[in-house]
């Protein structure tokens, strides 16, 4: 007779397997089917994957064998894999959004916090900075997503490490039509670079071509179909400009708090301070300044203003004005050879040299938003007005 006991806990033991890309146990997710132990000791147990061909099947499957194997009494096991019916997996993607299935979660009344990081001018740091915020604010222990929204020159999958040899962004798994976003150092990131053919990509430089309603289609497609699970942080890589894309995001997450990049430089600082202010237009809501490519701090201690001094403290004081509430200079971030470097290298500098003084100033951001808590303030706009 087979041991219902030994079953039980192997069962238990799957219950701490987790999915790579849906980060949940296997169990929750209904992937788990039949469990028995033979008199002789061996598991057998029923794997159900949840796609054909699943990138993670070959993990899963080790874990699950690992987890049983390692269960008192289990001899052996064996595993049976087969995928998930059409039902099923429709009940899982149901069950995994919850109620009110293709609705966009991050919107007002959600109590993840949605910061969007513009600019005004390009090459400001914008990606390089998102994406080692993201990072460190994993490190501090939050569950945080990061979306790309740069649909012309996406490069968080570059900094983050998300690419082949020949720089071809990683592909998220779909299960059905949710799409499961890769996951780079704690961080779930998407970003439009995942969805481009390698062979277009290599013939056009990975140029895309966008007009505005495609544009506000495909942002609203991240934030509807990728399966992010519940986030406390949501941090969006905004193009350079005040184009479509920033009108779009203030129209589909009005909840979002935007954060200003300027350089040091005075130039920079008024097409920071235009682009706070059509945040304001759409009614978001400015939370702070960052400036980046401040004072280069040589081996010697003294500071280099390569790109002069006070655009940071310029723009959050200006801000501040038109806002009408404080909008302060969250950090002043200086030129480091280890933050460019790290971002050519896919290794973000936060965890792979954080006492490099632009490590240091990110990280400190990344405290101070982490100490902000959930955004429990977003419940009473659970009303839409009629
Ligand atoms: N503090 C810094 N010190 C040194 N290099 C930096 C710093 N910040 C960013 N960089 C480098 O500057 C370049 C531009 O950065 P990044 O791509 O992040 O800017 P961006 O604002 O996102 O640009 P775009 O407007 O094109 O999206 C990158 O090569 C990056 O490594
Ligand atoms: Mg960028």
């Amino acid at each position: 007779m087979p041991s219902a006991g030994l079953a039980d806990a192997v069962r238990g033991a799957l219950g701490r397997v987790i999915d790579p890309e849906i980060r949940k146990p296997i169990t929750e997710l209904d992937m788990v089917g039949r469990v028995e132990v033979t008199d002789a000791g061996e598991a057998e147990i029923g794997l159900k994957l949840t796609i054909v061909g699943c990138p993670a099947a070959a993990t899963i499957e080790g874990d699950v064998r690992a987890a049983a194997a390692a269960v008192p009494g289990v001899a052996g096991v064996r595993v049976d894999v087969s995928v998930m019916t059409k039902e099923e997996r429709a009940a899982l993607t149901a069950r995994l959004r919850g109620p009110g299935q293709r609705t966009m979660p991050f919107g007002p009344g959600s109590l993840t916090r949605v910061y969007a990081v513009t600019s005004g001018k390009g090459g400001v740091g914008k990606s390089t900075l998102t994406a080692n915020l993201a990072v460190a604010l994993a490190a501090e222990g939050l569950s945080v997503g990061l979306i790309d929204a740069d649909v012309y020159g996406f490069s968080i999958p570059g900094i983050l490490g998300l690419v082949d040899e020949n720089g071809v962004a990683a592909r998220p798994t779909r299960v059905d039509d949710m799409i499961l976003p890769p996951v780079a150092f704690g961080v779930k990131v998407i970003s439009i670079g995942m969805f481009i053919d390698p062979e277009q990509a290599s013939s056009t430089g990975g140029a895309v071509a966008w007009r505005g309603p495609m544009l506000h289609r495909t942002i609203n497609q991240f934030l509807t179909d990728v399966y992010f699970g519940d986030l406390d942080v949501l941090l969006l890589d905004l193009p350079p400009g005040t184009g479509d894309v920033a009108i779009s995001i203030g129209q589909l997450l009005p909840n979002a708090e935007v954060i200003v990049l300027t350089t040091p430089q005075a130039a920079a600082a008024d097409v920071a301070e235009r682009s706070g202010l059509v945040a304001m237009q759409t009614g978001q809501h400015v939370y702070g300044v960052i400036e980046n490519m401040a004072g280069f701090v040589t081996p010697d201690g003294s500071v280099l203003d390569i790109f002069g001094a006070g655009g940071g403290a310029d723009v959050a004081e200006r801000l501040t004005a038109r806002q009408g509430t404080e909008v302060p200079l969250l950090a002043s971030v200086p030129i480091s050879v280890a933050l460019r470097s790290g971002g050519d290298a896919g290794a973000p500098v936060v965890l792979a040299d954080p006492s490099d003084p632009a490590s240091a100033a990110i990280r400190a951001v990344a405290g101070r938003l982490a100490h902000r808590g959930r955004d429990l303030a977003g419940r009473k706009l659970g009303l839409s007005p009629r």
